[in-house]
């Protein structure tokens, strides 16, 4: 969703906020602009498209100027148009303001607003910034940002400039990621490390409530009470080449082949082969707290809940804990029951899904203990969690999650795992499970092989509008994730539905075009799935099985088969939806969808 970047330094401000705002682009806009001090005064520039477009623009008209702030805009308040993006000025045209958030009581401020005199040339929430600090008493642009914002209800990471105050940019931060990145004799503001990656490792990320400024001489930040909060300063642990296409047509294709490697990362230090067991020191549960849970809620959205999903196969089955698995969106607004003895685990790649921090704060209010699974270090969730687990998947570019995904499985099985040996498992079934997780990167190598395969089968299913995606037990919520990329990224309509109800509705849907994609690995419940299979193939859809190597029971009855190696039963998702993504991509590509940036979609979505 929306960017921020902001730099004062001694070089040229443009080049470096137009990079930063490129590095922003995989977490999907529509808009963007920049404000640059030149010298003289705030010079904006802003234009609805890619960033490249307003790039083309200041390359030919090219601002002076050593200090700005820059942004890209996912529309919420007011369709995507030049005049909405960012940055919004006040009635001078003296203060900018970038935001990202939503200011919830902007309608109410506006007519106040109005009523004061102000002009407003846009129907956003931000431009009501931009006007509330104008209006704002304060001898400083500091003092004037913070008076405005005792006025705001919502969340905001903020950037301001002022042509009065010519010597600073102030940012705040209220439920909105902002961190600061310390160069030399240079400053940058983002919402997201990637935007100053490739300038400094060094960071501070701000807690809600912290203002700071920037100026050519460094840097303060002050709680809300006006002092020094003593922000530590934190690395960022990964290489810009992180965020580079090093070679691949996409992100979405790279961060495919780059599972073998994630998963190593997430399991690196953590495997305890001895005891069958899994060491997360993070989660900051003791053996007794452990000991007495009653159950489990795990809570997510998009692809994190469908890991969830297949967490609570894991957790059932190692810990014998019952676990429930929600909607992010749909928990707030259940009835305010207990949840005593009962650990919440909040999962999200992002970190700033803002469905999900609102979630785990009310399940903290009714108390239960949270912990996250999170793969971006320092973000919101990771700090608002009482403790979790890091994915340490490298970030994540392609709006499409699929790296994420497989860590998250992994970290979900050595939760059940962890929870589990403190909960009655075995150090045999403990190790058995152990030993199987680290053999999976090699086997994730060679289910990678299948590139080739799926690329041919896409071409057979490229043109199908419509596509169903069956699974059972574990396989379930694997069929719900391979119809979700299919969705993101080629824009084709897919429903995942467990393989037996079918029979309760879907069935109507199928004739000799409908392409049916069933995940059934050997498992328990294999048999079952094939009297499933058996009734789509009476009414002549075109199945794609996909199932283990050595399996050939579905062989006559499947249009196409895709074998995966074999692994622990429960594992068999980190398996199984390997070819699941590369369909969902090729079929993206054949289809000429921009896979990186699917319309309408955002990576990280931080409003409700
Ligand atoms: C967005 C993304 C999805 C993602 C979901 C949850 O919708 O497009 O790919 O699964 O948010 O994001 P999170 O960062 O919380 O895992």
């Amino acid at each position: 969703m929306c960017g921020i970047i902001g730099f004062i330094g001694a070089r040229p401000a443009q080049p470096v906020l137009i990079d930063g705002l490129q590095r922003m682009e995989y977490r999907g806009y529509d808009s963007a602009g920049v404000a640059i001090q030149n010298g003289r005064g705030l010079r904006v520039r802003k234009r609805r498209g890619r960033v490249r477009e307003l790039a083309d623009h200041l390359s030919a008209n090219p601002i002076d100027g050593h200090m700005g702030i820059a942004h890209t805009r996912w529309a919420t308040h007011g369709p995507p148009t030049s005049g909405n993006a960012h940055p919004h000025l006040d009635c001078t045209g003296e203060i900018a303001v970038v935001h990202n958030g939503i200011i919830e009581n902007a309608d109410t401020l506006r007519t106040l607003l109005r009523d004061r005199g102000h002009t407003f040339l846009t129907p956003t929430d931000t431009e009501v910034l931009a006007h509330l600090i104008e209006d704002a008493e304060g001898e400083t642009l500091e003092e004037q940002v913070r008076a405005a914002l005792r006025l705001v209800e919502g969340a905001y990471g903020i950037a301001v400039m002022s042509g009065e105050f010519r010597d600073r940019i102030v940012v705040a931060r209220q439920g909105s990621p902002v961190l600061l990145g310390l160069g030399e004799g240079e400053t940058f503001v983002a919402s997201d490390p990637a935007a100053v990656v490739e300038h400094t490792r060094s960071v501070i990320y701000l807690e809600d409530g912290d203002i700071a400024v920037l100026s050519p001489e460094g840097y303060r930040v002050l709680d809300r009470e006006g002092n020094d909060p003593g922000r530590p300063t934190d690395s960022i642990h990964w290489d810009v080449e992180a965020i580079e296409l090093g070679g691949y047509a996409h992100f979405m294709q790279k961060e495919i082949f780059e599972q073998p490697e994630s998963l190593c990362n997430t399991l690196r230090g953590r495997l305890v082969f001895d005891e069958g067991d899994a060491h997360l020191g993070g989660l900051r549960l003791t053996s007794g707290e452990i000991g007495h849970l009653r159950r489990v809620l795990i809570l997510g959205c998009g692809t994190s809940w469908h890991s969830g999903m297949v967490g609570r196969h894991f957790i059932e089955a190692l810990a014998q804990l019952p676990v429930e698995v929600e909607y992010a969106s749909e928990f707030r607004y259940h009835a305010p029951l207990s949840l005593k003895d009962c650990l919440v685990v909040a999962i999200s790649q992002s970190g700033e899904t803002a469905d999900t921090l609102a979630a785990m704060k009310a399940a903290r209010e009714r108390g239960g203990r949270v912990v996250g699974i999170v793969n971006a270090v320092g973000s919101t969730i990771a700090r608002e969690a009482h403790g979790g687990i890091y994915l340490h998947a490298g970030p994540e570019v392609g709006v499409a999650s699929t790296k994420a995904f497989t860590s998250q499985l992994a970290a979900l099985l050595m939760l059940g795992l962890h929870l589990g040996r403190r909960r009655g498992l075995s150090v045999e079934d403990g190790r058995e499970v152990v030993a199987a997780l680290s053999r999976i990167p090699a086997l994730l190598k060679r289910t990678l092989r299948l590139d080739d395969e799926m690329a041919r089968l896409a071409l057979l299913f490229a043109e199908a509008d419509n596509a169903l995606y069956l699974g059972r037990g574990v396989s379930f919520p694997v069929a719900l994730e391979g119809a979700l990329k299919l969705k993101e990224v080629s824009y084709a309509h897919a429903e995942g539905y467990p393989a037996a109800e079918l029979k309760h509705g879907p069935i109507a849907l199928i004739d000799d075009d409908m392409p049916v994609v069933v995940v059934a690995p050997s498992d328990q419940i294999f048999s079952k799935v094939v009297s499933n299979v058996q009734e789509v193939r009476a009414r002549g859809g075109r199945i794609l099985v996909v199932t283990t190597e050595g399996n050939r029971d579905l062989a006559t009855v499947a249009d196409h088969e895709v074998l995966v190696p074999e692994t622990h039963e429960l594992l068999t998702p980190l398996l199984t939806v390997i070819p699941l993504q590369l369909l969902a991509y090729h079929i993206a590509v054949l289809r000429g969808c921009d896979v990186d940036r699917p319309r309408n979609l955002a990576k990280s979505v931080t409003v409700e």
